[in-house]
């Protein structure tokens, strides 16, 4: 990871309180937008871990569901598979089950991915609704108040695989990705999006994960083999949120961080 970024990180004993810090952190985070802003851009990923993110976020009995201003949230996604909305493998279809079908969000204000259109045009379709939304030119790079990342075990983010054009590519807001490793197209917004952000949190859990999390903290920058790393938000706050799990290769974190205080720190002084 590149040394001029200040990362914060929280560590939690496992994947539930993860999940609710995160829900609280996302909550907080958007209140304090769309109190300065009027509404809130966000921006989630799909994959396994966020799900108990989504139902702590959903459940009325919970602490972050208060806190979410719900009326003036606009949700966009990350990165999509190219299949329809309502098989299991889409990441629309799990934000759905696990938060829209819960949440008072107003399906106008839910902005997807159409994994069921070829490529390059759900691609070009889904830059052209971000454009729209947030009200940019031709040309202007969107920001996100806060994109919410995942991580895979090989350390790709988003859809930004190891190996993959996308990790080059800069141009554009969404981009068509062809993922050999799994033999599947998929659509992701482009890193210069993600890294334009005000702010971007990882929520990652997991044994699987904490080579992929150390590599990417503390081998040398690779991004073609470590994609992840590409994440270097220039003007915004960088957060990881994890559980011990995925972290139990991370060296020492200063004592504050295990707390869940989050003080922002030098990476490197891990
Ligand atoms: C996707 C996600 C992807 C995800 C990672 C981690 O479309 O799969 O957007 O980037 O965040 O693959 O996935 P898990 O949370 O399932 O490990």
């Amino acid at each position: 990871m590149d040394k001029h970024v200040s990362i914060e990180y929280r560590v939690h004993p496992n994947h539930e309180e993860l999940a609710k810090d995160a829900a609280i952190h996302m909550a907080r985070t958007a209140r304090r937008c769309a109190k300065a802003k009027g509404r809130v851009f966000i921006a989630v990923s799909g994959g396994g871990t966020p799900r108990e993110m989504f139902a702590q976020l959903a459940d009325p009995e919970g602490e972050a569901f208060g806190i979410m201003p719900w009326s003036k949230v606009r949700l966009f996604f990350v990165d999509e598979r190219l299949v329809p909305p309502d098989v299991p493998d889409s990441n629309y279809n799990m934000v759905r089950e696990t938060l829209l079908s819960r949440a008072p969000i107003a399906p106008e204000y839910v902005f997807r991915i159409k994994g069921e259109h070829v490529p390059r045009i759900a691609a070009f379709t889904y830059s052209n609704i971000v454009r729209n939304r947030l009200g940019l030119r031709r040309g202007e790079i969107p920001s996100f108040d806060i994109v919410q990342l995942g991580m895979g075990d090989d350390g790709h983010t988003a859809s930004i695989f190891p190996h993959t054009a996308a990790v080059s590519k800069q141009a554009g807001i969404a981009i068509a990705n062809y993922v050999p490793q799994k033999d599947a197209w998929r659509v992701t917004l482009t890193y210069p999006v993600i890294n334009n952000a005000a702010e971007v949190f990882f929520l990652i859990s997991g044994k699987a994960k904490a080579e992929a999390l150390r590599s990417v903290l503390h081998d040398q920058y690779d991004p073609v083999r470590l994609p992840a790393q590409l994440v270097r938000p220039q003007n915004g706050r960088l957060l990881f949120l994890l559980d011990q799990d995925a972290a139990e290769l991370l060296p020492e974190l200063p004592p504050e961080q295990e707390k869940g205080t989050g003080s922002a720190s030098e990476r490197g002084k891990l």
